[in-house]
């Protein structure tokens, strides 16, 4: 299989493995507003281990556990439900997502490092209101694991140019490839712009998101090595959840679990659990936030 990890190392990731799991009513509201509080003005304000991405997209807020008295109680009232564990090469964080997340794993890229849970705390749902239904944000969980380095599932393995930015009319529309609409939009100033059959306002503030864009280093590795025969993902299951991906990206994949987002619940399942984020835009969802974290059983 993977030369990732070594076999040795496997067989002890695969000794933590257990059942996707969700506890409800983990945290109460109180301490979610605490939480979320505490950890957007330290956006603003930058203090301490936080650092911040923000994007269009999505928004993370990196913290470390020892920065807060309340924090490091979190800590504990996790590890009262999952065990010991400890995050090695990934900071903990709070995630506002506005588009939702496609088919990935969060293996990290130690391969000294004894995986362990996805550990995911819904904290605020923010839906559309002026439309007539909206239901909640669900996270697919699939059967299909994966021993090798943290990487986005896809068959388009070519490029790692591609971003998810707004157009004119305020809605998310997928861009193959940065640097080419960075160099199409290097001598317009301002107005309309049509790129393909897209179109988008050109400022200096655009110009300016682009260029930060094209300068990103991704985390992830690209691979379609999750594809390893030709069953075809279920019709219907890809129309109610996985639109925002390509179809052929299911191939297959079978789904073990759908965990509903009920702020305030603790959800957990093995790190080399394939996953992703369900289209949440069809079912009138803005954002979502969540404290996200990866952890692992051995300090690395
Ligand atoms: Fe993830």
């Amino acid at each position: 299989m993977s030369n990732f990890f070594s076999s040795t190392i496997i067989n002890k990731i695969k000794k933590t493995e257990s059942e996707v799991f969700k506890k409800k009513n983990f945290l109460g509201s109180d301490e979610i507003k605490t939480l979320l509080e505490y950890l957007r003005n330290l956006k603003n304000k930058s203090v301490g281990e936080s650092k911040l991405v923000d994007r269009e997209e999505s928004t993370k807020i990196f913290f470390d556990f020892n920065q807060s008295e309340f924090l490091q109680k979190l800590k504990i009232k996790i590890e009262d439900q999952i065990g010991e564990f400890f995050v090695n090469d990934f900071q903990p964080h709070i995630i506002t997502t506005r588009f939702p997340l496609r088919l990935h794993v969060d293996t990290g890229k130690n391969p000294n490092d004894i995986i362990y849970k996805n550990v995911v705390v819904p904290l605020e749902i923010i839906y559309d209101l002026e439309k007539d239904f909206y239901k909640p944000p669900n996270t697919v969980i699939f059967k299909n694991k994966w021993y090798d380095r943290s990487a986005l599932l896809t068959k388009q393995t070519s490029s790692n140019y591609d971003f998810i930015i707004k157009d004119i009319d305020n809605k998310f529309v997928d861009i193959v490839n940065i640097h080419d609409l960075k160099e199409k939009i290097k001598n317009v100033n301002k107005g309309t712009f049509s790129y393909g059959d897209k179109k988008f306002i050109i400022n200096d503030k655009f110009k300016e998101y682009i260029d930060n864009l094209s300068k990103t280093k991704r985390y992830n590795a690209r691979t379609d090595k999750h594809i390893v025969n030709n069953n075809d993902f279920k019709k219907s299951d890809y129309e109610k959840y996985m639109t925002h991906q390509p179809y052929e990206d299911c191939q297959s994949l079978e789904i073990d679990k759908i965990i509903d987002w009920e702020v305030g619940s603790l959800m957990t399942w093995d790190r080399s659990r394939i996953h992703c984020s369900d289209n949440f835009l069809i079912n009138n969802v803005v954002s979502k936030t969540c404290l996200a974290m990866f952890t692992s059983k051995n300090k690395t």
